[in-house]
């Protein structure tokens, strides 16, 4: 069952929800509209552009994040329905690290799976979801996996690479 954050209606009328949730691990509140969606919140009032806004209708994967371990189209999902919940965005997955990326990131760069970059960070949130639950994915489960994200520059041989990378040096641990 979703739990709604707590809802206020300002001197305009418009109607505010406050949502506390957790994201890269960081305790997080801010109070939204109760209309934005959780693809926007992020970008406008956490500061984390690296979820991109693309299609905004669940088709092709720039926004996706994980939510409670989770892959999710943010732009389909309201901010007032994290609460309480785990996010984990792009920002979140080399923390720690000195390089500020984590292998996946690493193993895109490698492959020169990069191009204009703009699917990238969906593309890499995708395939973190893939190899946690798949650690040895067949490139027909690649492939699959990633079927939701889209990438103009087409180049999907490489983020197909760079995902085999990636479960290569897990696997090597
Ligand atoms: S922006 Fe969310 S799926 Fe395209
Ligand atoms: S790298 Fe350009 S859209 Fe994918």
């Amino acid at each position: 069952m979703t739990t709604y954050g707590t809802t206020n209606v300002d001197q305009a009328g418009t109607e505010l929800v406050d949502v506390n949730c957790t994201v890269n691990g960081q305790t997080a509140h801010f109070r939204v509209p109760a209309h934005r969606t959780l693809m926007d919140a992020l970008r406008y009032d956490l500061g984390l552009t690296g979820t991109k806004t693309c299609c905004a209708e669940g088709e092709c994967g720039a926004c996706t994040i994980l939510i409670n371990e989770q892959a999710v189209n943010s732009c389909l999902m309201l901010a007032a329905e994290v609460e309480g919940l785990d996010l984990l965005t792009v920002e979140g997955l080399g923390a720690g690290s000195s390089c500020g990326m984590n292998d996946l990131q690493e193993s895109f760069l490698e492959a020169g799976a990069v191009q204009c970059g703009f699917c990238i960070p969906g593309q890499v949130m995708s395939a973190e979801y893939l190899l946690r639950t798949n650690p040895e994915p067949s490139v027909e489960d690649i492939r699959e996996g990633m079927s939701g994200n889209l990438c103009r520059c087409a180049g999907y041989q490489r983020i197909v690479e760079a995902v085999q990378r990636t479960a290569a040096k897990r696997a090597a641990r």
